[in-house]
């Protein structure tokens, strides 16, 4: 398959706050203007059902861990059923930002519950689907830009946020094929350029091989 039909699949992840969503659209323009088709999506509520399910977990009161697991879960298996694997399957570049490896972070580690569980919950989800990549835009809690009011997991304590970050550079460092750990505390250029640079080392460019 030439380079210009291979579906991509790359995803972002990190903290609250850590510019995930510019560093989303600034990728995303990278590959289209390269002349590829790219789908921008998000977990959670990439579809209109996962738009009422991400109202439910995010804005409405107390949810239980196990059941704030299976919500994420739910989301995610019809946003990968509906949307995903179908642009893949076109041949599309798929631009996420989080995936599964949210789940593990913040209802794995940060919430108590058992990280394989977690992990494989999401696995059965989406029948096995892992990203060619993870994007892990790293920066420590004290300096995420939060803006607007806080979500219910945003409103969480410092500790809380703190538990996310180790348990995302824990997955990053078992998992060394998959994810790309960049430093966000950079400018917004500045951490685009080295999104770049490390998809392109891993011959995910967008640029067509010489
Ligand atoms: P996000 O959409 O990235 O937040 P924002 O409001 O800044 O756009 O994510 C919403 C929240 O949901 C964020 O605090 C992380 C959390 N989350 C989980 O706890 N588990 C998950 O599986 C996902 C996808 C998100």
């Amino acid at each position: 398959m030439t380079d210009s039909l291979r579906p991509l699949f790359l995803t972002l992840e990190g903290g609250d706050g850590v510019g995930k969503s510019t560093q989303q659209r600034l990728l995303a323009q990278w590959f289209r203007e390269a002349g590829r088709e790219v789908v921008e999506t998000r977990e959670p509520g990439g579809t209109v059902l996962g738009k009422e399910l991400r109202e439910l977990i995010l804005h409405g009161g107390y949810v239980d861990p196990r059941a704030e697991a299976l919500m994420f879960a739910a989301d995610r298996a019809h946003h990968i059923a509906t949307l995903v694997r179908p642009a893949l399957e076109r041949g599309a570049v798929v631009v996420q930002d989080r995936y599964l490896d949210s789940s593990v972070a913040y209802q794995g580690a940060a919430r108590d519950l058992d990280v394989d569980d977690v992990r494989g919950l999401s696995l059965w989800a989406t029948r096995g689907l892992l990203p060619d990549a993870t994007i892990l835009l790293d920066l420590e809690p004290e300096s995420a830009r939060l803006s607007g009011p806080k979500d219910r997991l945003e409103r969480e304590g410092g500790e809380f946020h703190a538990a996310v970050r180790m348990r995302f550079l824990d997955m990053a460092a078992q998992e060394p094929e998959r994810w790309i750990v960049i430093d966000a505390s950079g400018t917004v250029d500045e951490v685009q350029a080295a999104i770049r640079a490390a998809l392109s080392s891993r011959g995910l460019s967008a640029e067509p091989r010489p």
